[in-house]
């Protein structure tokens, strides 16, 4: 069946507004999204937040179950959070790490992960190894192999960096860290929503992702996963009175499940609106849309490469929707300024955000264009045209 590119545009309103490829700073909403976001507030003016929160009761308690059955996991597994930062700090924060425990991540890590890496080796005394890149530009497995050892505690891999089309090879790294009995920590903050995840074939301990950027849900919403198995393990950084139970004057006992991760107050109709969100890309179905980003992104590859000046900067063997590029002589923020002028959306990846990458590679930022299923081929060429046009 040809992807029904029309009913995709028809339900996501800002199509006619701009042509958005920042889909992987934020999507643009689809109409059921918003519509289900915009009905909970508007309960709450009317009624209430907490009897609004209580009468929407079950359509909350769908959004776990959604989540669960979008990354293959229980529904007990899953935290519903802020954002993927706290996601991912929330498991990260919980590993209880000794002196010369070993932390394993590759070069492309975020800096918020890598910030958090540093703070923990600070403070307790574990080391951060970065694994070195293979030809293709992602994590060499053979190095990963080679670093096993008793002392490694944790793997830590980005799935889809913040700075490009690589796709890391998640599941093999996984086979590795379950064959040696390793805790796995998966941040899929840019690949939930793009493509098929599902964390038993990944072999992953836990996994953060976000709402608002490939799964279009509402901003100030994120997903955790934690391993059912692990979770009793894992003692959050924070507690309060949802995520634990104060029983005694003196004692308090933490929820078994995995909302031990969150806490008490949060957007309810965001929580909401992320449930609906993760129905909907499941409604269109997760193989079809990897399919449907990955031309998209192929496309913008080949069209942008041939204009004079421009680099297309993607590495790796997989590459998924986001396309970074620079242009000789011209400085990616003034791409993003000009483009803005014709309601064109990209931004720009900076090197603070994946230092070790940049660094590496000697560059110090890119045009980050990001596309989604729902841009067209059309967008594709009148994006060209004006880069084309930009470069002279
Ligand atoms: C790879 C990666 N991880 C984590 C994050 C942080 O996500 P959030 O802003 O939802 O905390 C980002 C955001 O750009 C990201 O690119």
């Amino acid at each position: 069946m040809p992807f029904d590119l029309e009913r995709a545009r028809h339900e996501t309103p800002g199509c006619v507004n701009v042509l958005h490829f920042n889909n992987a700073g934020a999507s643009l909403m689809p109409q059921p999204v918003l519509d289900a976001t915009i009905a909970h507030l508007q309960l709450e003016a009317q009624i209430g937040g907490y009897e609004a929160a209580a009468r929407a009761h079950e359509v909350l308690e769908h959004t776990y179950d959604a989540a669960a059955t979008l990354l293959h996991c229980s529904r007990d597994e899953i935290a519903v959070v802020e954002n993927a930062t706290r996601a991912w700090d929330m498991a990260f924060y919980s590993i209880p790490f000794k002196p010369g425990d070993r932390i394993l991540t590759a070069q492309s890590e975020y800096a918020s992960n890598y910030i958090a890496f540093l703070q923990i080796a600070q403070k307790t005394g574990a080391v951060v190894e970065v694994l070195p890149n293979d030809a293709n530009g992602q994590v060499s497995l053979d190095a990963l192999k080679n670093a096993i050892d008793g002392r490694v505690k944790l793997i830590a891999i980005t799935h889809a960096p913040t700075n490009g089309g690589l796709v890391q090879p998640v599941s093999a790294i996984g086979k590795i860290a379950r064959a040696a009995g390793i805790l796995y920590l998966v941040d899929a903050c840019q690949s939930v929503g793009q493509m098929p995840i599902d964390v038993q074939q990944i072999g992953c301990d836990m996994l953060s992702t976000t709402g608002r950027k490939y799964l279009r849900g509402p901003r100030g919403t994120g997903l955790l996963y934690v391993r059912s198995s692990l979770l009793a393990q894992l003692e959050p950084p924070f507690l309060d009175l949802h995520a634990a139970e104060w029983v005694a004057r003196d004692r308090y006992e933490i929820r078994p499940d995995a909302r031990r991760f969150e806490n008490w107050e949060g957007n309810v109709a965001g929580k909401i609106g992320l449930g609906v969100a993760i129905d909907y890309a499941m409604q269109w179905g997760m193989e079809d849309i990897w399919r449907r980003i990955k031309t998209l992104a192929y496309q913008l590859r080949t069209q942008l490469s041939p204009i004079p000046g421009v680099i297309v900067r993607d590495h790796g063997v997989t590459q998924g929707g986001i396309v970074t590029f620079t242009l000789e002589d011209i400085a990616p923020e003034e791409i993003q300024r000009k483009l803005g002028v014709y309601n064109i959306n990209v931004t720009v990846t900076t090197r603070s955000s994946t230092l070790l990458d940049m660094d590496t590679r000697k560059l110090t930022s890119m045009v980050r264009a990001s596309v989604h299923y729902y841009n067209s081929e059309e967008e594709i060429e009148r994006f060209c045209a004006k880069i084309a046009e930009i470069a002279g």
